[in-house]
């Protein structure tokens, strides 16, 4: 059992002068601090801002402070650089990577956009800065399908997860989507047999998934969204019981948000590894030191950031 699995469990308690420290230092540096759901709870609860992918973009391009902290993994610092080139971004933890955003080398889609000359490329912000500059446009999981819809090819290359691309091209069966073979290892590694027994185990219970879960696992749920788009629905919902398919630090807020509702996570623990580095020790450290800093390369930064803004302009569900 993982912790996240105890309805109790709210993170460590946060040392008085820890917490201090965090906030004496941001406010010195004129900093805010950004996380992701998925980091862990003791990070939400220091960040001036958490949320998904979509809506920490959103949120680096508007906050005025000059330094920007980011709990998140590095593809989210690289889009905050694109967005902020005028912010020194900074990745609280230099190790959190991607295995998703590492899964499609820019190389290797130059070299499949030749095999498809007229294809425009459709990229989800799990990637990297150079791939970006590669695609014609992105998307996150709260925006895919009307940026989809958006395009005026039929046919589409979307990188770097399939899983994300057959849930859109289910919904928007007028386009063509040509997959890329990526995947998130957290969401593609649920196993259907598991997710069977536990609705058995609690038919009452709203099913509720990420679409990077693997489309047969996706065709046993209820609710398919974005991480904020699933936080919202169950906290809005009348139901009382759910069955919570996404990575476990979406438990944090859901608990937080609301009261007599219960939450059912699988066995196999849904845990982002990367996300995870990110400690409250790490945030000192890049407060005092000001590093590591982000920062994506001129050349790359023009079209990657014409693919964001283009994404950008496209409104969130
Ligand atoms: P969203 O934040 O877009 O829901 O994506 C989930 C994710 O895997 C982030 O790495
Ligand atoms: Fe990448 Fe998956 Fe972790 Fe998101 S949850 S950062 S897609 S490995």
């Amino acid at each position: 059992m993982t912790d996240y699995q105890n309805p109790e469990y709210q993170g460590p308690e946060i040392p008085d002068d820890l917490r201090q420290t965090i906030k004496r230092l941001a406010a010195d540096r004129d900093a805010v601090i950004l996380a992701h759901y998925y980091c862990k709870p003791e990070i939400h609860d220091v960040a001036d801002f958490v949320g998904d992918s979509l809506g920490l973009s959103q949120e680096a391009a508007k906050r005025q402070a000059k330094v920007i902290v980011f709990c998140g993994v590095h593809f989210m610092a690289e889009t905050a650089s694109l967005l902020c080139p005028e912010k020194t971004v900074l990745l609280a933890n230099i190790d959190s990577g991607c295995p998703m955003a590492d899964m499609v080398a820019p190389e290797d889609l130059a070299k499949r956009k030749a095999e498809l000359p007229g294809v425009p490329v459709l990229t989800y912000v799990n990637s990297s800065a150079a791939v970006k500059a590669l695609s014609d446009i992105c998307c996150t999981s709260a925006n895919v399908v009307k940026v989809l819809r958006s395009m005026a090819s039929d046919k589409i290359l979307m990188t770097p997860d399939k899983n994300l691309a057959t849930y859109a091209q289910k919904l928007a069966p007028e386009k063509e989507v040509i997959t890329w073979p990526g995947f998130c290892p957290t969401h593609h590694r649920l196993n259907l047999k598991e997710i069977l027994e536990l609705k058995a185990a609690h038919p009452k219970a709203v099913v509720v998934a990420h679409p990077e879960c693997q489309p047969k696992i996706l065709a046993e749920t209820d609710v398919i969204s974005s991480t904020s788009g699933l936080i919202k629905y169950c906290t809005e919902s009348e139901e009382k019981e759910f069955i919570i398919l996404t990575e476990e630090g979406v438990l944090h807020p859901l608990r937080k948000k609301t009261r007599g509702k219960t939450f059912y996570t699988p066995k196999t623990p849904m845990i982002c590894p990367n996300m995870k580095k990110n400690k409250l020790l790490d945030i000192v450290k890049a407060l005092e030191t000001l590093t590591p800093v982000i920062k994506v390369p001129d050349e790359i930064r023009g079209p990657a950031l014409r693919a964001v803004e283009l994404m950008m302009a496209v409104p969130r569900d």
